[in-house]
Formats: C-alpha cells, sequence, structure tokens
C-alpha cells in the first residue's frame, strides 16, 4: 500500500468529517440569514418544479439504498434470508432506478441554471463546485451500478466498500478493502468525501432544516396595504 493510499483512504476521511462538523457549527453561528437554499424559485418556477421533484425523490430512494447497501452488513441480511443473488437483483433494479430520477432532476435543473441569464448571475462559484461534485457523484454512482453491477455481471461492493465505510466510523479504516475495488467506486467515495467538506459551506445547509413546523404553525396572515388600518376605524365604529 502506498502513501498516497494510507492518506486518501485513512486520513481523508476524518479530514472530511471534521470540516463537516465544524464547518456547520460554525456556519449556523455565523450565517444564520444565509442558512438557506438560496432559492431561485421568484425568478423561474416552473421549470423548477419538475427539475427540485425529480432530483429530490431520486435522493431520498438513492440515500435508503446507501443505508441498506452500505450501513447494514452482508451477513446481517444472509441472516435474514436474503441470498447474494437476491440483493444483487433488487439492487441493480432499485438502484438504477433511483439513480436514473436523480439524474434526469440534475440535468433539467442544470439546464434550467445554464438557459436563464438571471439565473447564471445568482449562481455563486461555491454552487458551481457543488454542481460539479454532486454530477460527479451521480455519474460514478450509476456507472457503478448500470456498468459494473448489471451489464459487466456484477461486483459485491458489499466486501469491500461497504464494511471500509463502515469501519472508518469504528476507528479502524483498512485502505486495503477498498483499493481492491473497480476505479470507479474509488472515484465516488473520494468525490463523496469532497461534497461532505463542501457541504457546510454550500446551499446544501438547507438539508438539515426541514421546515416541520409548517405542519402546526397558525397560518401567515397577508393583508392589502392599508388592511390593518381600516379594520382599526371599523372596530371604533
Ligand atoms: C462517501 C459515501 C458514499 C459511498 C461509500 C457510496 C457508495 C456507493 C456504491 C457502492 C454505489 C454502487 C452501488 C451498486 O454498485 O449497485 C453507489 C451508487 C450511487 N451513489 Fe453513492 N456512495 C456515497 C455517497 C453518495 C452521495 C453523497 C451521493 C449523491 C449525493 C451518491 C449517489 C449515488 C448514486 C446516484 C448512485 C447510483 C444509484 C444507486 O445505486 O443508488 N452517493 N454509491
Amino acid at each position: 500500500m502506498t502513501r498516497l493510499d494510507t492518506l486518501l483512504w485513512e486520513v481523508l476521511p476524518y479530514v472530511a468529517i471534521t470540516v463537516f462538523v465544524v464547518g456547520h457549527i460554525w456556519r449556523y453561528r455565523t450565517d444564520q440569514v444565509g442558512w438557506t437554499t438560496r432559492s431561485s424559485q421568484l425568478l423561474e418556477s416552473r421549470r423548477l418544479r419538475a427539475g427540485v421533484l425529480l432530483f429530490h425523490l431520486g435522493f431520498f430512494a438513492v440515500l435508503g439504498g446507501h443505508v441498506l447497501g452500505i450501513l447494514v452488513p452482508e451477513s446481517v441480511t444472509e441472516r435474514a434470508g436474503v441470498t447474494e443473488d437476491m440483493y444483487h437483483a433488487v439492487s441493480v433494479v432499485a438502484g438504477t432506478g433511483s439513480g436514473t430520477l436523480m439524474l434526469v432532476g440534475f440535468v433539467l435543473l442544470m439546464a434550467r441554471r445554464g438557459a436563464d441569464a438571471r439565473l447564471r448571475t445568482v449562481t455563486t462559484r461555491t454552487d458551481k463546485l457543488t454542481s460539479v461534485l454532486l454530477g460527479v457523484m451521480i455519474i460514478t454512482g450509476m456507472y457503478a451500478t448500470v456498468g459494473e453491477n448489471l451489464i459487466a455481471g456484477g461486483y459485491n461492493y458489499r466486501e469491500t466498500v461497504a464494511p471500509y465505510f463502515r469501519d472508518v466510523f469504528l476507528l479502524r479504516p483498512d485502505a486495503s478493502l477498498v483499493t481492491e475495488a473497480p476505479i470507479v467506486y474509488r472515484l465516488h467515495v473520494i468525490a463523496g468525501l469532497l461534497l461532505y467538506m463542501l457541504w457546510p459551506f454550500s446551499r446544501l445547509v438547507h438539508a438539515w432544516s426541514v421546515p416541520v413546523k409548517y405542519l402546526t404553525r397558525s397560518n401567515i396572515l397577508y393583508r392589502r396595504r392599508g388592511g390593518a388600518a381600516r379594520a382599526a376605524a371599523r372596530s371604533l365604529t
């Protein structure tokens, strides 16, 4: 194993986790007002709606697949009676479907931004970098799922990439597990670590601000200008 392998697989994950945690604390304490999606809905809403919906639906499905495929060990699913063949079939179908939704949503959102001069103006350098990393994640993830797992016959990442990733959180990362994996899996993980480092400084922080209070708070009452004065005058008569 080379020194670069040690740096990439045993040091970088901890740098990424530290930047992710400390970066979020810093952003929360210093930029409450900027902690938003920086929505561009006011500039264009029709094309946004379709892209955002597909992208997020795909993302949540992909997230579910990652939890199942990476955080749940193969031994657990085997004990539950799920053979490797069964797992492989479900993961390829579900992974391809959810990844495609996310990809189509992403392409729509990128096309929308590129096509409109006003949207291009409000796009920051951090937005661009976030989009590049998301694009790399989706392309490498889809290549792994469709190229390696569906077309090329199958690669069992649950014996290499998945245990490697879990071991990072158990403070015993083993680079030799992941250096065996096809390059597309390695690129996927490195781009993921870079994305986690960018996360706290980007609009992705909105992911932690699900507006659950919307469900229970009272309605906001909008009145016409002068409406309050008229209501006060009425109450006097
Ligand atoms: C660094 C942590 C991550 C690891 C270890 C990881 C690992 C994997 C693996 C092993 C696959 C291939 C599954 C297969 O061959 O069937 C995959 C697919 C995929 N990943 Fe990731 N991933 C990570 C983070 C992410 C993130 C942050 C995103 C997007 C924001 C993402 C998006 C995708 C997509 C779109 C696919 C293809 C669809 C699917 O199989 O669900 N991944 N990932």
